[in-house]
């Protein structure tokens, strides 16, 4: 199932994965959401960076897609350290930071750096303020353009899996190549290919409908592959880029455990995925059951399930 070459990382034995659960509320800024009718209604095709979209499903994220992503985020720290030592000295930038694995690795690094951690969703970053991490700041920002950060100012910038959601993947990296230090260094963790939740989601529509019609859950002008991040770091100005591939295995306990976050989780990417089914006519509880004896099969009932990153890293 996965691509050659993808190198499996040791567990993180010495990672520390705080999760907050939040109850209420959340900002005013995000208070029509609480008002929303159902977001699993939403048309399929609106922009996945809607700040809503992800702040309704912020305190779920970490125990969840955070359990699997951190494999990335860490590996994407330790890159980063490699080519660019993090310390005391360091300001470092969180783009589309989510509920805090890269800041949380990076502080993990080196404790006494300080960051500034940003996304759109003010849920996610709710999540970050929720675990009290000294030296660390948050700020609503669309990283499209990084609009309020001033150039030059950060010794290193790093993002994880968030870049491929927004309405400009390569502005995206361009404006974090304009806040770095000359010399400065990023390390930016994108989605790769192959990934098991979508393969098996668009199997299980082909074997009901083999007419089915799948549904890419990135951007259009986003990419996915090594050499297509590559090349992009390297047009946004970055020099000495290197890429690297990494399996992030799932922690679900089983099928039942996988459909029950695909199906009624909220997760803005799962949620585009059904919704396309059922414009398409699509039945949700069939698609549910097709799934589950996907994963049950052959997917060693989930303990096989994992989800692919590509780590850049460059040099300004
Ligand atoms: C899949 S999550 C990744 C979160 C975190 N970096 C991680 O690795 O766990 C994607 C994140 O990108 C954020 N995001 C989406 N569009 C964005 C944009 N235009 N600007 C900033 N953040 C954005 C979402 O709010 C969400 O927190």
């Amino acid at each position: 199932m996965y691509k050659d070459g993808v190198a499996a990382l040791p567990e993180c034995e010495q990672y520390v994965f705080r999760v907050h659960k939040l109850s209420q509320p959340r900002t005013v800024r995000d208070q029509p959401l609480l008002l929303s009718p159902d977001i699993t209604k939403m048309p399929a095709n609106e922009i996945l960076s809607d700040a809503k979209r992800w702040t309704h499903h912020a305190s779920r994220y970490q125990e969840i897609i955070g359990k699997s992503t951190r494999h990335g985020s860490k590996r994407t720290v330790e890159l980063v350290h490699k080519a660019s030592p993090i310390t005391k000295d360091s300001h470092v930038l969180d783009v589309g930071a989510g509920a805090g694995s890269l800041t949380i690795e990076v502080k993990n690094q080196c404790p006494a750096a300080s960051v500034l951690a940003t996304d759109i969703s003010t849920g996610m970053l709710e999540q970050i303020e929720h675990l009290h991490l000294s030296s660390v700041t948050t700020k609503q920002a669309d990283a499209v353009g990084l609009a309020g950060i001033k150039d030059g100012k950060f010794t290193h910038v790093v993002s994880s899996f968030a870049i491929q959601f927004t309405s400009n993947c390569m502005n995206t990296v361009e404006s974090m190549y304009r806040v770095l230090i000359p010399g400065g260094v990023a390390g930016i963790a994108i989605w790769g290919t192959n990934m098991d939740p979508e393969a098996i989601n668009n199997a299980a529509a082909k074997r009901l409908n083999p007419e089915y019609k799948p549904v890419s859950p990135l951007m259009p002008g986003s990419w996915s592959d090594e050499k297509m991040h590559a090349a992009a770091m390297e047009r946004a100005g970055f020099r000495d880029v290197t890429t690297e591939s990494v399996r992030m295995p799932f922690a679900f306990d089983d099928a039942t455990g996988f459909t029950d976050y695909w199906f009624a989780n909220n997760n803005p990417v799962p949620t585009k995925f059904l919704n396309h089914w059922m414009e398409q006519g699509g039945d949700r509880e069939e698609l549910k059951r097709e799934v589950e004896a996907i994963v049950r099969c052959d997917y060693g009932n989930g303990a096989d399930l994992c989800l692919i990153g590509v780590i850049g890293v460059g040099r300004k």
